[in-house]
């Protein structure tokens, strides 16, 4: 990506289960020759973790203080792959040492230590984006042309439901993620600001906030969380997220009702799909692999001229969005185009959330004006 001669250099902070998601994209990116990148270091103060993923990414320098590598001459580009509450130290630090980064979310635990965080970037110059990934989900961005394209007309309402079996104790496994020190909130923050994200990015400003939030599993943080938003344009819109016990798959589903049209979207799991209805004709039901167009089509990225592998990569290695979500931000870097996400959309999502969090313990809504 930073030319034919030199691959851009990219060190990582955190190689835990994000981190290694973005080194499987990364590799199978470069293989593809969809990007000319090279991981050259890795940090994790857990010895193990470090090493091993040294070996499976085969990355010859490893660090246990993310000082160094975010100091080595050996590294362009920074991503924070650390629990939350290490994000600021490590962008901020990134971006003093001249290197551009890619923080995952959420970028910290409140919006002024997020707004504290782009201004260091902005301030140094540096390329800035942020691990928003459902807006590189191909459903989502179907759904999008979709509504472009067709006249729906006005948004009345909508609903997203987000669950996800308790990551504390299953899934993920970390502990971390219960402790509001480190993690800053529960599902709400840690979960569903990727809702909070894509309820701005389809439909816009948010101006007004009610939320409950609850604590079944007697952590320090929320695991349910029900938050009504009203949208400048008078769309109302809910989100109801829960990490819950039940031996299920994590899913999203979305339904979205319009002055002539319906969307539903079955985000996550098993046989993921979207069905739509226009005013006048029968439901349409569009399989993932119709979706994988309208990705090609964000990322202007050819479909004809590209190999088998190089579609694969962008559209089916792995946790799918994250191989695009890399490919977008690395693109917008040798590009000198600003990233999308980028932190300003991140700081937007995090305004909901902290007004939400305000709404639930003030137990009344609150303005976003
Ligand atoms: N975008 C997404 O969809 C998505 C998905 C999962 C997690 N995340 C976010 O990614 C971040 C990490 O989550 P995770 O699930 O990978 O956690 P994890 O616990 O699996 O991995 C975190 C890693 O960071 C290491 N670490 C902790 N402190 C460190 C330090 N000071 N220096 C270097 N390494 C350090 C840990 O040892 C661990 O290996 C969180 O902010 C989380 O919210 C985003």
């Amino acid at each position: 990506m930073s030319g034919p001669d030199r691959p851009l250099r990219i060190g990582l902070i955190g190689t835990g289960n994000i981190g290694r998601t973005h080194l499987t994209a990364l590799a199978s990116l470069a293989h593809a020759g969809l990007v000319n990148v090279r991981v050259t270091a890795l940090c994790d103060i857990d010895k193990e973790a470090l090493e091993s993923a040294a070996q499976l990414f085969d990355v010859r320098r490893t660090y246990t203080d993310y000082q160094d590598l975010v100091s080595s001459d050996d590294v362009d580009v920074v991503y924070v792959c650390t629990p939350t509450n290490r994000h600021s130290d490590m962008v901020k630090a990134a971006a003093r040492a001249g290197k551009a980064v890619f923080c995952e979310k959420p970028l910290a635990h409140s919006c002024p230590q997020a707004r504290d965080m782009l201004a260091v970037t902005q301030d140094r110059g540096v390329h800035a984006g942020v691990g928003l990934v459902l807006r590189y989900d191909q459903l989502l961005v179907y759904a999008r042309d979709l509504i472009q394209n067709n006249d729906f007309g006005e948004p009345l309402l909508v609903h997203i439901r987000d669950d996800q079996r308790f990551p504390i104790d299953y899934l993920y496994y970390s502990k971390w993620r219960g402790e509001k020190a480190i993690a800053g909130g529960g599902t709400l923050l840690e979960h569903s600001i990727h809702d909070v994200d894509l309820l701005l990015w389809f439909f816009g400003n948010i101006e007004n906030v009610y939320a409950r939030v609850g604590f079944r599993s007697e952590r320090e943080v929320e695991d349910i969380a029900s938050v009504s938003l009203r949208h400048t344009s008078g769309l109302l819109s809910t989100l109801d997220s829960v990490w819950h016990w039940v031996e299920r798959p994590n899913e999203r589903l979305l339904e979205m009702f319009f002055e002539r049209g319906y969307i539903a979207i079955h985000l996550e799991s098993g046989d993921r799909f979207l069905e739509y209805q226009l005013q006048g004709s029968t439901p349409v039901r569009v399989g993932v692999r119709q979706a994988d167009d309208a990705l090609m089509r964000q990322l202007n990225l050819d479909r004809s001229s590209l190999s088998q592998e190089a579609m694969d990569a962008i559209t089916r290695v792995g946790p799918e969005r994250y191989a695009a979500l890399n490919y977008a931000f690395l693109r917008s870097i040798s590009r000198n185009e600003g990233p999308s996400p980028s932190f300003a959309d991140a700081i937007a999502a995090h305004r909901v959330v902290d007004a939400a969090y305000e709404s639930a313990n003030l137990n009344r809504p609150v303005d976003l004006l």
